[in-house]
């Protein structure tokens, strides 16, 4: 593996170049990466069917990294002299010649040794075809590395995610692609496994002797936006839980790795996916927003937000267990939703009470709880209980806590992290292909026989029936 100081010379290829995640994500996280000197001989080449040239790009570019504020003439600045467009118009075989020709010319002029990156930010159903194309056309045969990057969903099932695994192994070996899963990239995340693993206080806690239930929520105030289509056709469960949730879900129940490396690490995250049991319809929530208000103003519901009716669930909460010794009898429950109170991404540890109630009925204290919030306000809370003053004995909950943010200033972006592990071969932050298919096997009961879809107000935290869902084993949603 290289190390920071030696990324080689490569071209990295966009496809989907003129897309929501390229402007908003990686065309800002490049930029900074290339501006702040971290990428050595890097060119740019974005790929989509439109009929746009460098000039065009270039232009689009430029109006991207606005939004950067201050920074955007110096982000812009690096665009101008390694942006590059070539269009694949209908994605025939002579197009897809047009554009090994176009990379090898740049590889020639920049003096490139033939290391490409493939990033497919393509929408999902465009994955197969478009690998398919890479490897007929021979792209992926340069004369250095070749490195393809996914983005999720991956499949929309089990059998599709396996088909699709399939597809790249004709081209690329599976040491070569990289899934990505943008909460991975984030600082807070990796943390969790200082936290669990260097910590003794924590680590020797970590276990269903101690832990009484484990919620992860992962909330969003927007709705669909632009990307009804999609959304539409693939709902929460899909686009967030099997990934986002289920990842976070892993490292928070993962063994320690017999050592800080790549295949050790997903490993041990392979196996708490084994050891989970497929969720049962009647663990599963689903809702859908209807109008209601956020921050003060009125949101539309889903179905007027893409103009028909619908059934697709923008929310989910569920219940799962992890059937191994460490977390046997410990539920975990996973919660997931558009238009929700206030952004939050969160897992909640309750620890189980206290074994004796030494002060009688009247003052029982609460059980420990440890918050690790994700996004926003990246930190930890723990929450434990003290003895207000004065008579009679009366207890009360308090709060130690922890913020990044005050700590170390700001945190970088999660996609500047996994583009440079990316470049450096280091796979550790992606998800293996026998990963990503567990992960979908655990949620195949509910993708066969759908749970009825609850209406919620937009600006709540779901249907009441996801409360019920905690309700029933006399327990409740942390307060968010
Ligand atoms: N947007 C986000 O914030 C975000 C966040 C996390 C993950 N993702 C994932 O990133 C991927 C891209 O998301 P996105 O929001 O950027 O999608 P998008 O804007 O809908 O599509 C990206 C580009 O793909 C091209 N495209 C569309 N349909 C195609 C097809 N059938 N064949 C080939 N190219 C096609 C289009 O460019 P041309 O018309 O020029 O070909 C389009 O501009 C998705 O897998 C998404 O799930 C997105």
């Amino acid at each position: 593996m290289a190390t920071r100081a030696e990324i080689p010379p490569h071209l990295f290829v966009v496809f989907g170049a003129t897309g929501d995640l390229m402007r908003r994500k990686l065309l800002p996280a490049l930029a900074q990466l290339g501006s702040r000197g971290a990428l050595r001989q890097s060119v740019v080449l974005g790929v989509g069917r439109s009929g746009w040239d460098d000039a065009r790009f270039r232009t689009w570019a430029r109006e991207a990294l606005k939004a950067a504020g201050p920074k955007a003439e110096a982000l812009s600045r690096w665009g101008e002299t390694c942006l590059f467009f070539q269009s694949v118009g209908q994605g025939r075989p002579e197009d897809y010649r047009a554009l090994r020709a176009r990379v090898e010319a740049l590889e020639r002029e920049f003096e490139i040794p033939g290391n490409r990156v493939f990033y497919f930010a393509l929408p999902p159903h465009a994955f197969a075809p478009t690998v398919e194309e890479v490897g007929r056309s021979g792209l992926h045969r340069g004369r250095g590395w070749a490195r393809l990057v996914i983005e999720k969903p991956f499949g929309l099932d089990l059998s599709s995610a396996r088909e699709l695994n399939a597809r790249i192994h004709a081209y690329f070996d599976e040491r070569q692609v990289y899934r990505i899963d943008h909460y991975l990239g984030k600082e807070t995340v990796q943390n969790l496994f200082t936290f669990r693993f260097t910590n003794p206080i924590f680590e020797s806690v970590w276990n269903r002797d101690r832990i009484d239930h484990v919620q992860i929520t992962v909330a969003e105030t927007i709705g669909v936006e632009g990307r009804r289509d999609y959304f539409d056709h693939v709902g929460a469960l899909r686009d967030m839980v099997q990934n986002h949730l289920t990842q976070l879900l892993t490292l928070v129940a993962m063994e320690p790795p017999a050592a800080f490396e790549p295949e050790a690490i997903r490993n041990e995250k392979v196996k708490v996916l084994r050891s989970a049991v497929p969720v049962r319809r009647e663990d599963a929530i689903f809702g859908l927003y209807e109008r209601g208000r956020i921050e003060g103003a009125e949101v539309p519901g889903y179905g007027e937000e893409i103009g028909a009716p619908s059934r697709t669930e923008t929310f989910v909460a569920l219940r799962l267990e992890v059937a191994n010794s460490r977390w046997q009898g410990v539920p975990f429950y996973l919660r997931t939703g558009k238009r929700m109170e206030r952004p939050l991404s969160q897992v909640v540890v309750r620890f189980r009470a206290a074994p004796v109630v030494l002060f009688g009925p009247g003052c029982r204290a609460e059980s420990n709880v440890l918050v690790i919030t994700i996004q926003p306000d990246e930190g930890f809370d723990l929450y434990f209980s003290v003895k207000s003053p004065g008579q009679p004995i009366r207890f009360t909950t308090e709060r130690l806590h922890f913020r990044y943010a005050e700590a170390f200033g700001p945190l970088p972006e999660a996609y500047e992290t996994l583009l440079m592990d990316i470049l450096l071969g280091d796979p550790s932050l992606f998800v293996r292909s026998d990963e990503v298919e567990e992960a979908w096997r655990l949620y195949a009961p509910l993708l066969v026989d759908r749970p009825e879809v609850y209406p919620y107000r937009a600006g709540t935290w779901g249907p009441q029936e996801a409360d019920a869902l905690l309700g029933r084993e006399g327990r409740s949603w942390f307060p968010a």
